[in-house]
């Protein structure tokens, strides 16, 4: 039976940062076809009604039809312990995500969280996410268990650590590349599933773990890799100390076989000059963590890099202190401002749809609404409280009528989510 989802339907000829606006394709009066898992077809209601008179309707009206979110780098294992307050990042690490990851040595735990993290995220409008499990590989077994049942595209690793954390989160360079092969083996390209191979970050890391990691990566080219970069000056003065061999923090990775195209860093936001060309000259990704970057205190992503390289948006929740994409979008946007750097709603929505599947590499499968792509959607009310109704009733077009729930929406505007072509309960 087809679907057939009607309202204004948003979606990307191509990249708004390289393209101009003009990427961006609204179709005021739109509807999208789904049948089975995926999209059949995008265009004007009154046609697609036409096409397919037997189908199911589901008409939203004035509601913006558009791509799910993708949040390109989360740790799940971070749920409860969202915002908490201060400290800076290693400190943070210290107080309160490591104590917190501990935990997950339990497996009944893991799979609760992670159930409670799937649960938070999809009511957000989010369908795919990037996380970071433990060090545990039930912890890794617990989040694809909750993402197949959920019927979700995920990427997840278990996380990798041998110095620098508490006994009960290490594990060693041997350990993490078996643990790690057994996982991808089990997990990778199952259903929705992908595998990432994650080392935390060097400080974390020995060399000689980061290079077994690197071998894991060349056995299977075809994976992501995932870690983090240059979030602090602390951190990297700290991996200065700790590879006293390395140009900078990217060296660290680069001479271990842990940078090319499929390397996603989260952060990398104190940059040198070096790393941006080597970055760029790669083919690398970046995920920009608006929320975490003040919440911790880090710093201002520069978005001048979305012109040359991949950036996708996340929440890097527990560290970002909101699981809602549109909230991440709306950090974004004021991150940019202190920059000088203005976003238009359109390259904020993008960067949170496809710009962050092209940073996942998977932009032929999610993150927009075009024919042939697997059907995550999600219906967002663009009235969903009285302060962004009255906001928007002098709207001129979508752009203006939206940009007041990127700023103040929240779950309440998430009216409807699809995943894999089946609307969610709600
Ligand atoms: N760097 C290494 N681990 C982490 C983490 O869990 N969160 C953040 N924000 N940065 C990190
Ligand atoms: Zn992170």
């Amino acid at each position: 039976m087809t679907e057939l989802i009607l309202g204004q339907v948003l979606s990307y000829a191509g990249d708004p940062f390289a393209a101009g606006l003009s990427a961006a394709r609204v179709l005021t009066q739109g509807a999208v076809a789904i049948d089975g898992s995926h999209i059949t077809a995008v265009g004007e209601a009154g046609d697609l009604r036409a096409r397919y008179p037997q189908a199911r309707i589901h008409d939203h009206g004035a509601k913006l039809i558009s791509a799910g979110f993708i949040d390109a780098h989360v740790h799940y294992p971070q749920t409860a312990i969202i915002a908490s307050w201060g400290k800076r990042l290693i400190d943070w690490l210290n107080s309160y995500t490591f104590p917190e990851e501990m935990r997950f040595s339990d497996p009944a735990y893991a799979a609760e969280i992670a159930n409670r993290y799937l649960d938070l995220v999809l009511a957000r409008g989010t369908t795919t996410v990037s996380t970071y499990a433990t060090i545990h590989p039930a912890s890794v077994d617990a989040i694809f268990t909750a993402a197949q049942t959920r019927g979700m595209r995920l990427f997840a690793g278990k996380t990798c650590m041998d110095r620098n954390a508490p006994e009960g989160l290490r594990d060693t360079a041997r350990s993490a590349y078996d643990d790690s092969k057994a996982l991808l083996e089990k997990w990778h390209g199952r259903d929705r599933l992908s595998y990432v191979i994650t080392p935390r970050f060097s400080p974390t890391s020995t060399p000689e773990q980061l290079q077994a990691l690197g071998a894991l990566w060349r056995e299977y080219p075809d994976c992501l890799m995932q870690t983090h970069l240059s979030e602090q000056t602390d951190e990297i003065a700290w991996v200065k100390d700790l590879f006293p061999q390395s140009r900078d923090y990217l060296d660290t990775y680069e001479a271990q076989g842990l940078l090319r195209e499929g390397a996603v860093y989260g952060h990398a936001i104190h940059l040198t000059d070096r790393e941006r060309a080597r970055l760029i000259e790669t083919g690398a990704s970046l995920v920009h963590c608006p929320t975490s970057n003040t919440f911790i205190g880090s710093g201002l992503f520069d978005m001048t890099l979305a012109n040359s390289l991949r950036v996708g948006l996340a929440t890097d929740t527990g560290g970002g202190s909101n699981f809602s994409m549109l909230h991440t979008m709306a950090a974004a946007y004021e991150v940019a401002q202190l920059r000088g750097q203005s976003l238009h709603p359109a390259q904020l929505w993008w960067l949170a749809t496809q710009g962050s599947a092209r940073a996942l590499h998977c932009e032929d499968r999610i993150g927009n609404l075009v024919t042939g792509l697997e059907a995550d959607l999600v219906v967002i009310d663009l009235a969903s409280t009285p302060a962004i109704e009255q906001a928007t009733r002098r709207a001129e077009d979508l752009w203006q009528e939206l940009f007041p729930t990127i700023m103040m929406g929240d779950d309440r505007a998430v009216a409807e989510v699809w995943v894999g072509g089946k609307r969610l309960p709600g």
